[in-house]
């Protein structure tokens, strides 16, 4: 017999594929295949990214429906990530859904991806709005307004890179291979980060900006490399996590500031570099500074995953807020 509600989320906008069950708002299976193909090229390949979508997103349902102990009839809809993403990337997902919905006859709901991430947060807390969430990932950082679970209001964002790039940009400079921010965040846990200082930028309001630290890092090693050739090799714990921290810095600089001028109920982190322990410790200290209740998604649920999809597909469901099978992925960001 069916649940009252089970939702397979589906998620392929950039280098994993995921698949994942939530049955009546609870997740019970959440399964995510990384891609190591890009790993060679140090970042990722579109074109690559489609094609291994391709191949293990079967694969990947499967065995979320084998971990859940259903199969496909028991499903009530299926939710996907629509945008914003890699066009290839998001078409297999999108279009994988689209013959779901179509051949078991259930709806088909349209997840965007940014606020999936800050619905990560609803899988495992009870959230008091208005909730202010700092979103930091490999393709965006934002300030978010959120009012109620899927109500949200865009209020600082950055005017270039976003802070995850600066992450593997480092990382790539300092020759650690690709993704970058787990691997600086390792090694700083060994460094101190105040042996060197990196600038931040001074624009309005709530606006990030990451393109001026992440060559002010380039040319800090060309500057160190040419009196000794083995500058960064020896110091490596300590340039991470002298750059972790400045990132960190500038982050939580601009949440204190809109904490203190919005005044929200509580505050949120979600996205993939929210995995970074230092920004965690530092939004909990805030958090408790401000005394504000402050949420961070489980590890599972900080990068890229389904089960955030389907949790975001879940409250859009209750909204019966569907799409139809022409509709199309979007690559771009949308408020
Ligand atoms: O949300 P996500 O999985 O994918 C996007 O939607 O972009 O975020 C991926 C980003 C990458 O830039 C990766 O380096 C970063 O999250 N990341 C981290 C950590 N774990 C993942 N950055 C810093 N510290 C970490 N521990
Ligand atoms: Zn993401």
């Amino acid at each position: 017999m069916k649940q009252a509600s089970t939702i397979l989320g589906i998620e392929s906008s950039c280098d994993d594929t995921a698949a994942a069950v939530l049955q009546n708002g609870k997740i019970v299976s959440n399964i995510t295949s990384t891609q190591k193909v890009h790993e060679i090229y140090g970042g990722v390949v579109p074109e690559l990214a489609s094609r291994a979508h391709q191949s293990s997103i079967i694969p990947v349902i499967d065995v979320a429906l084998k971990n859940a102990n259903i199969s496909l009839p028991d499903l009530t809809a299926v939710a996907v990530t629509q945008g914003p993403g890699l066009m290839g990337s998001l078409m297999v997902g999108l279009n994988t859904a689209k013959a779901l919905s179509m051949s078991l006859n259930i709806p088909l709901i349209g997840v965007n991806h940014l606020q999936a991430h800050v619905a990560a947060l609803y899988i495992e807390h009870q959230v008091q709005f208005p909730m202010l969430c700092l979103l930091v990932s490999g393709g965006h950082t934002q300030l978010i307004w959120v009012k109620d679970h899927m109500e949200m209001e865009i209020i600082g964002s950055t005017i270039d890179d976003a802070v995850g790039e600066a992450f593997d940009k480092a990382g790539k400079l300092l020759g650690l291979g690709y993704p970058g921010g787990p691997q600086i965040s390792k090694l700083a846990q060994s460094g101190d980060p105040n042996t060197y200082k990196f600038p931040d930028s001074s624009l309005p309001e709530y606006q990030f900006s990451f393109s001026g630290i992440k060559t002010s890092l380039l040319y800090f090693l060309r500057d160190n490399s040419k009196e000794n050739p083995d500058f960064a090799k020896n110091n490596l714990e300590n340039i991470c996590a002298s750059y972790e921290n400045a990132l960190v810095n500038m982050l939580t600089k601009r949440v204190k500031k809109a904490l203190k001028n919005l005044n929200p109920k509580s505050i949120g982190l979600v996205g993939g570099v929210s995995a970074n322990s230092v920004l965690r410790n530092a939004m909990v200290e805030i958090g408790k500074t401000h005394e504000k209740e402050c949420y961070i998604p489980d590890f599972q649920y900080c990068t890229d995953n389904a089960g955030m999809i389907a949790k975001a597909g879940s409250y859009l469901l209750e909204k019966n807020q569907f799409i139809d099978i022409s509709t199309l992925p979007f690559s771009k960001s949308k408020a």
